[in-house]
């Protein structure tokens, strides 16, 4: 659906839970989240429902994150369903990678389109201070699994962190020569446990010299389609994959901004940096015509662009990036 500054809205984040197995610095305080009961989240009955109204309100793609989405039952019966949905032409994940290698074939049997791993080092010792636990050698499982399948499309998303992994940039980089995938540095973002860490990402244009100072000229690549997400993607020349950039402090791309999300506990929520939006678990007992109806409206309300003041009450593993 066209939203009220004309933007079409055809991508929705949907977190499946707010826990994860990991604690990284930039997205999870040290205790973890509140343990919030299951009659608090949204069954996975009730996320399909909700699906089902994005669909025929022109939802087409449909990306599941957490927390840790991996974490929850039934992970690849959900993708399953969900790819079934009239309209819904891809379904992906977000995940860290940890649970992989339990779960890949399941997924990709299920229908799954694609993955975006977390991965911010590839060296165990930093992905221990950083993440604070040590489950690197599930991951590093989790990623050759990933870097094997042709069938899906393969993010590597890394959180460049000054003195804490600016020497791994290159070596995640260099993922990109020989495998078709796409590794992307994603700028900071001041929200939630990032506002409070005191840690300091680095400026994408300090990243973007030191990759062509390597490996020679970033040639820019265009979007593909509307259902990609706000990252530039580049090709170094004998790269076969590719470098890309979300950097959304530097550059808005509020603009074209196609997407909405829904939290774990049934918040619908139209901008990553404000609480704006629906508590749709409140509606689900409505009818369909009713709970349509809001969820439209809402939608059609999205903010014009995201501000990050700090204010937003939701921390990044409630909303799942
Ligand atoms: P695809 O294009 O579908 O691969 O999605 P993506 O890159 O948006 O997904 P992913 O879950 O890998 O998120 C990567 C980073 O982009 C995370 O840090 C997100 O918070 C950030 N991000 C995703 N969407 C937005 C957005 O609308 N605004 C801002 N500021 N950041 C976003
Ligand atoms: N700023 C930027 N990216 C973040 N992520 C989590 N917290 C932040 C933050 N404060 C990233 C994770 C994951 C994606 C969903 O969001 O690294 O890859
Ligand atoms: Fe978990 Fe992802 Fe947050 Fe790390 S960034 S704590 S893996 S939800």
């Amino acid at each position: 659906m066209i939203d009220q500054f004309g933007r079409e809205i055809n991508y929705a984040r949907i977190s499946v839970t707010d826990r994860c197995n990991l604690r990284c610095r930039y997205c999870m305080p040290e205790c973890g989240v509140k343990k919030i009961s299951h009659a608090e989240i949204l069954s996975l009955e009730e996320i399909l429902r909700v699906a089902e109204i994005f669909a025929r309100l022109g939802i087409k793609k449909i990306r599941l994150t957490g927390g840790e989405p991996l974490l929850r039952k039934n992970l690849p019966s959900l993708v399953r369903k969900l790819k079934n949905l009239p309209d819904i032409e891809q379904v992906t994940l977000t995940t860290n990678g940890v649970l992989l290698k339990t779960f890949a074939r399941e997924l990709i049997s299920a229908g799954l389109d694609g993955v975006n791993l977390s991965l911010d080092t590839l060296n165990a010792k930093i992905f221990s201070d950083l993440t604070r636990r040590n489950f690197f050698a599930q991951v590093l499982d989790g990623l050759k699994i990933l870097l094997a399948e042709k069938s899906l499309d393969i993010k590597i998303n890394c959180v460049p962190l000054r003195g804490v992994n600016d020497g791994e940039i290159l070596k995640l980089a260099a993922l990109a020569k020989n495998n078709t995938v796409k590794v992307r540095c994603i700028e900071l973002m001041p929200i939630g446990c990032a506002w409070e860490s005191g840690l300091k990402g680095i400026p994408t244009a300090e990243i973007f010299s030191t990759l062509e100072n390597n490996f020679g000229e970033l040639v820019p690549i265009d979007k593909k389609n509307s259902l990609q997400g706000p990252a530039q993607y580049f090709r170094p020349k004998n790269f076969v994959g590719q470098i890309g950039f979300i950097d959304a402090l530097e550059h808005k791309f509020c603009g074209s901004c196609n997407r909405i999300r829904l939290t774990a506990e049934g918040f619908l929520k139209t901008c990553l940096s404000f609480d704006t939006g629906l508590d749709v678990k409140k509606f689900l007992r409505s009818g369909d015509k009713e709970l349509f109806e809001k969820i439209r409206e809402t939608i059609y309300h999205k903010p014009k662009e995201h501000f990050f003041d700090g204010t937003t009450k939701f921390q990044m593993y409630q909303i799942g990036g």
